[in-house]
């Protein structure tokens, strides 16, 4: 799917299944954290449009965060503390380890939003599992709740990957930059195994 280098494994939607509870937790800090890391991109954005795209997309996680709230309330949930975040943590790790020399401003934001690309691919990967999943268990209201959130998921992928060609000033060295980065949260994903959590 998209620029995924590994699927996700099959154990995943199993375990997933299993444990909603932590999933949707889980899915209820990743929202804040798109919010969050959309605003934080705006003081770097390039340009005015680069920045109301990212504003624009901060507007539609938060609408996520309450959708996923509303959800965690039906079930008597409370949100609590963000749990450790290994996946995006390692995936920045790397990205800055594979530019051995030091990145400048530019090439810091590039990788900034094909991470953040990235994680929205991963994300839509899931979700459509979970969509497919949950509508096979009979749990249709969430299924469609996460068949929203995939349409959503796959065209943030686009605006960050859209975002990512303005920030390299060339379309095919940003496409160049993803494949080698998409290579990294392959190797990150692996490493992670299979927890029910949305990047677990
Ligand atoms: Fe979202
Ligand atoms: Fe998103």
């Amino acid at each position: 799917m998209l620029c995924l280098t590994r699927p996700t494994p099959v154990a995943w939607v199993t375990k997933a299944l299993n444990d909603l509870d932590a999933v949707l937790i889980d899915h209820a800090h990743c929202e804040l954290k798109a919010a969050q890391n959309a605003l934080s991109l705006v003081p770097r954005a390039l340009s005015r449009p680069m920045a109301d795209a990212l504003l624009s997309l901060a507007d539609e996680e938060m609408r996520h965060v309450r959708q996923v709230l509303d959800e965690l309330d039906r079930r008597g949930l409370r949100l609590g503390t963000p749990p450790p975040d290994p996946y995006a943590a390692e995936l920045r790790t790397l990205a800055n380890r594979s530019r051995p020399g030091g990145r400048d401003a530019r090439q810091a934001l590039l990788d900034r939003l094909l991470v953040a690309a990235l994680i929205e691919a991963r994300s839509c990967e899931r979700f459509r599992l979970l969509a497919d999943g949950l509508a096979g268990a009979g749990q249709a209201a969430l299924a469609a709740f996460y068949e929203e959130l995939f349409e959503a998921e796959a065209r943030h992928y686009r605006v960050f990957t859209e975002l990512s060609a303005e920030a390299a000033g060339d379309r095919a060295l940003a496409r160049q930059r993803l494949g080698e980065l998409a290579l990294a949260e392959g190797q990150v994903c692996d490493k992670l195994g299979a927890a029910p959590a949305i990047h677990g």
